[in-house]
């Protein structure tokens, strides 16, 4: 669905990207992650040509992305920027309304289609009349989601989507998001500095630092195959955690069914610790992932 080609960037004399490359599967979900400054927003931007590329080349559905004109390109891409980037001056509704106006929906559609997703985002629709300066920080962040998201594109670009919230409410909305119906058959690329975000969103994490990839992979394959030092540094401060986010319930015991992490089962039990009706209690489950990570570390 999309693929970057030997992407490079430099802005004067420093190099924000170099020599990029990558595919995301439609439906996909992938993340870029790494620290300040490694050249992630860069890359998103040039995906929906914010930002031209030196040289490398990027197609969409086998498209070259230089034979369309930007405005047309950007209408199949839904672009949620670094701090959400509402505009202070329009009230949430105008806001959300740009770019259905390009597209010369009508008024009636346009208030529709808000409606729709004020109501998954459970965002109240008083606050449609507001400007952004009066929201909080998690309510600018859902109308920016849901300005992205009101013509429905195919392709999803999230720049840091939860990176102006405190902890508690950045877990929430995080597992808010992987539920929503309108999310989970998109192609997503999603930037984060944060790995515990990076490996409960992402199918799989492009590992970035000085503008070059240094692994691309599945949360499994980073944790258990990383590709160098720099990778298993940069996950081991958290790595626990990360393993249990990253290893399937099915895979530690291939008799439950459930379609869960080990961390999410975890979760759960600890939730319903009375409950009898769970067929795996907390020690069954820790022991068999003890034994799941021998087998994989050797
Ligand atoms: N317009 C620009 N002009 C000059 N330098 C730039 C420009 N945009 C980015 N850079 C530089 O390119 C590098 C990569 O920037 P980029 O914004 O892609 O990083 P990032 O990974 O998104 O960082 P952060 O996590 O802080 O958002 C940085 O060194 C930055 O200073
Ligand atoms: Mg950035």
């Amino acid at each position: 669905m999309i693929k970057a080609e030997n992407l490079v960037k430099q802005f004067g004399s420093s190099r924000a990207v170099s020599n990029i490359s990558f595919q995301v599967k439609e439906g996909e979900n992938l993340i870029l992650l790494g620290t300040s400054g490694c050249g992630k927003t860069t890359t998103l931007r040039m995906i929906n040509r914010l930002i031209e590329p030196d040289s490398g080349s990027i197609f969409l559905n086998g498209v070259d992305i230089r034979t369309q004109q930007p405005e047309i390109l950007r209408r199949g891409i839904g672009y949620v920027l670094q701090n959400h980037g509402l505009f202070p001056h329009y009230t949430v509704a105008e806001n959300i309304a740009i770019v259905p106006r390009l597209l010369k929906w009508d008024t009636e559609t346009i208030r529709k289609r808000a409606d729709e997703l004020f109501d998954k985002l459970k965002l109240d629709a008083a606050l449609k009349d507001k400007y952004p300066t009066a929201l909080s920080g998690g309510q600018q962040q859902r109308v920016g989601l849901a300005r992205s998201l009101m013509v429905n594109p195919p392709v999803l670009l999230m720049d840091e989507p939860f990176g102006a919230l405190d902890n508690l409410t950045r877990i929430n909305i995080r597992k808010e998001f992987r539920m929503l119906d309108e999310l989970v058959k998109k192609t997503i690329i999603m930037v984060t500095h944060d790995v515990q975000e990076a490996f409960e969103m992402g199918d799989r994490i492009c590992l970035m630092d000085k503008g070059e990839i240094q692994q691309i992979g599945t949360p499994e394959e980073l944790l258990f195959h990383p590709a160098n030092d720099f990778v298993s540094d940069f996950l081991n401060e958290q790595r626990l955690q990360l393993e249990f986010k990253s290893v399937l319930l099915k895979e530690v015991l291939p008799e439950v069914e459930e379609d869960l992490s080990v961390w999410d089962k975890m979760e759960a039990l600890l939730q319903n610790k009375n409950s009898q009706s769970d067929e795996v209690t907390l020690d069954q489950l820790m022991g068999a992932f003890s034994r799941f990570k021998k087998q994989n570390n050797g």
